[in-house]
């Protein structure tokens, strides 16, 4: 992506996947492609107020995990008993502070459960009925179990339980990265992982340093695929460690991991910014993404090479 030294800038992703040209109807992509610019206009909206970045991700992917189309909040694809077990992470770059929340089932916006254990908690990450408890506790919403439960994901788990599909539809997760006009970084992440998961499984989106990372001294980044191989690479904060220690441009440390990823067997993408750059990089034949800066660009893609 185009080099910007200063101003702000906003990243956002909707999962990375199977996805060749032609899998996606026109309607469906319209979908998409509205509820990408609609999460992009909920961080623009924070950002050109002049607003943190990590106010600006936590709202990006806030109005992510609403739109059922994304596998994160409302919509979240299901376990193998077919629950939504949800997982999410956010960092603030400046202080490198983190909250992370992992098998939620009942807090609306696990992202904002994450935010809650950043700010008011001395600890980095709650997992379970606890976590969902002290998301009550601070007042977030909670609802039934069932709000994060669409036909769609129903008839997903079905196909692949049965074998129908290998590996139907797995693209997923959700993140936002940010730079705001004070050069601050930050970074967030949000999923319900893997389709017909096993009941407790987790996946990189919770893990700060995988799915997630953020450090004014280097880059944001969010990730998006095959958990388990963004867990072992170290994805996020290898990424940060290649821009910083070896002065790689976001692009070029964004490659670098995901053939590292790829040589684990993995598949997925990663969104970055560092205090001059962004990148948007899979090594899927697509990712759902939008880029927004403070210069007026504002973008959605979908397939690789867009
Ligand atoms: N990347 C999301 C997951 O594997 O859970």
């Amino acid at each position: 992506m185009a080099s910007q030294a200063s101003g702000w800038r906003l990243v956002i992703h909707g999962g990375a996947g199977v996805m060749p040209r032609g899998s996606i109807s026109p309607e469906e992509e319209a979908d998409y492609r509205k509820g990408l610019m609609t999460a992009l206009d909920a961080g623009i909206g924070i950002l050109t107020a002049g607003g943190l970045a990590i106010d600006a991700v936590q709202a990006a992917v806030v109005a992510l995990e609403n739109d059922p189309n994304f596998n994160a909040g409302h919509g979240a694809v299901l376990n193998r008993d077919g629950l939504a077990e949800l997982d999410a992470s956010i960092m603030d770059g400046r202080e490198r502070k983190a909250g992370a929340v992992a098998q939620v089932r009942t807090v609306k916006n696990p992202v904002l459960a994450a935010r809650l254990a950043m700010d008011t908690t001395p600890h980095v990450m709650f997992a379970g009925r606890e976590a969902d408890d002290l998301a009550a506790a601070g007042g977030l919403e909670i609802v039934d179990p069932a709000y994060f439960v669409t036909p769609k994901r129903v008839e997903q788990l079905k196909r692949v339980m049965a074998g129908e599909v290998k590996a139907w539809d797995r693209r997923g997760t959700v993140g936002a990265v940010a730079r705001d006009s004070h050069r601050n970084l930050a970074a967030a992440t949000s999923t319900g992982g893997m389709v017909a998961k096993a009941p407790g499984r987790i996946g990189d989106s919770p893990v700060i340093g995988a799915g997630t990372y953020a450090d004014n001294a280097s880059a944001a980044v969010s990730a998006t695929g095959h958990g388990e191989m963004f867990i072992r690479a170290g994805v996020a904060r290898m990424i940060c460690a290649r821009v910083e220690l070896q002065g790689m441009s976001a692009q070029e440390a964004a490659d670098v991991t995901l053939t590292d990823v790829r040589s684990l067997g993995g598949a997925g993408g990663v969104i970055v910014v560092t205090k001059d750059d962004a990148a948007m990089a899979m090594n899927t034949d697509g990712m759902f993404r939008g880029e927004a800066d403070g210069a007026g660009r504002k973008i959605t893609a979908i397939y690789a090479g867009e």
